[in-house]
């Protein structure tokens, strides 16, 4: 009989495809991708994965010992002849003493092995060592759909309370970050694969994690809870710097918003431009989520360009119109710029929204275009977003509340870019 699955070549097909599967799974798309929790940055997320191998070596062992006897047994005594099939069983027994204390003896040995660095973990991730209490910086962390906003509680700005930003988390490296977890609305979870978490955002109810990453860096992190519509499409990122970059970096977000005057691009515009051979404009790709190659290849020197203006590429006339129609088209509703018009606090604080390497939550580039298309029809990159839904239309009856055309969507643009 011709049985196409066991024929040797397709046998051979099969355990080469599946080697070179888990091959990949190993190498590339698993162990070193932006979000792996193998390639750890900080001790809370290095005490997970310790504990992860803990589990699994001990777990390995069992189905590595268990296996062998089971395969053992069932090569060993099984049929071979016809005459073994109708063979009496062997005279049954009941009970062996040594058997049954050996093997719960050997359960509750493994569930120790695994239980006390378990518990030592659990205490190490729930809050910072008692040591380095006094050190920690403190940070609270705020989700709502489908956005984190970032509050510096030893940050204060007079009249306006701590100092707020959304979707890119700025914190010191080498030193421990307490984060408190709260929520605007549904649950959320605070997740940063390389770093620490998970830990659930919970309504009415205070929760907390802390971390630290070792190195400056840029990080990837994301809403790890089910949350609604876009709930993919909820991330953000924690950005880590040296201790003299982290203090500069605070006290330029305490300024009020950014205001380019004309002046200020003469003056810029009278030095001379560099121009090296490689500028193309127009260079990136163009595919729905992607970021350009030079900040996908490295985002924490993107991050670094971003926050420098450049006044030589600014139009002064555009921006002031831009900063007119953020009050006329009513975003100062839902978006704070500080010393600017924008009050509201539904949406993310935008006082240095141009100094952000991404928007609506992590998930574009911020670049002048993509912050375009995002004016211009944001449900398609997120879709039920309350900007959109609630903001530029009446989601009771489909009414269109807000009307941008393209030559006000390049004021705003300007404006908000302007925001460094
Ligand atoms: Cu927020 Cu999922």
């Amino acid at each position: 009989m011709f049985r196409p699955f066991a024929s040797p070549r397709f046998l051979r097909l099969t355990h080469r495809s599946l080697a070179l599967l888990g091959l990949a799974l190993l190498t590339g798309c698993w162990l070193d991708g932006p979000q792996s929790t193998f390639d750890v940055q900080g001790p809370v997320a290095r005490s997970q994965l310790h504990l992860f191998y803990v589990t699994l070596w001990v777990t390995a062992f069992i189905f590595v010992t268990v296996g062998s006897v089971l395969a053992y047994a069932t090569l060993r005594f099984r049929a071979r002849t016809s005459a073994d099939e109708h063979a009496e069983p062997p005279p049954q027994s009941h009970g062996n003493f040594f058997v049954e204390v050996g093997l719960v003896s050997a359960s509750v040995l493994c569930l120790v092995v695994i239980a006390i660095p378990t518990l030592k973990a659990i205490w190490f991730t729930y809050d910072v060592p008692a040591a380095e209490k006094q050190a920690a910086y403190e940070i609270t962390a705020t989700g709502s759909q489908w956005w984190f906003k970032f509050e510096y509680p030893s940050e204060q700005i007079t009249g306006v309370g701590p100092l707020a930003t959304a979707n890119e988390l700025v914190i010191p490296a080498g030193r421990p970050v307490q984060v408190n977890l709260r929520t605007l609305d549904v649950v959320h979870s605070f997740w940063v694969p390389k770093l620490a978490g998970k830990v659930d955002m919970i309504p009415n109810r205070p929760n907390h994690l802390w971390l630290e990453a070792e190195r400056p860096g840029y990080y990837y992190g994301q809403c790890a809870e089910f949350c609604g519509d876009s709930h993919a499409l909820m991330r953000f990122r924690v950005i880590a710097l040296a201790p003299a970059e982290f203090a500069a970096w605070l006290a330029n977000q305490k300024q009020t918003g950014r205001v380019v005057t004309p002046g200020m691009v003469a003056a810029a515009q009278k030095q001379p431009r560099l121009m090296f051979a490689s500028w193309k404009p127009g260079t990136g790709p163009d595919e729905a989520l992607a970021g350009s190659p030079a900040f996908d290849a490295n985002p924490f020197e993107a991050w670094k360009e971003k926050q420098v203006p450049d006044p030589a590429d600014e139009d002064a006339a555009l921006i002031a119109q831009g900063r007119r129609l953020f009050q006329e088209k009513t975003c100062i509703a839902c978006h704070t710029i500080r010393g600017h018009e924008g009050v509201g606090v539904t949406g993310p604080d935008l006082t240095h929204v141009g100094a952000r390497t991404t928007i609506a939550a992590g998930v574009l580039e911020n670049t002048p275009r993509r912050m375009h298309e995002w004016l211009a029809d944001p449900n398609h990159f997120k879709p039920g977003n309350k900007m959109f839904n609630g903001g530029f239309i009446d989601p009771a009856t489909g009414r269109r509340l807000i009307n941008l055309n393209n030559a006000e969507i390049n004021a705003l643009v300007a404006y908000l870019q302007s925001l460094k």
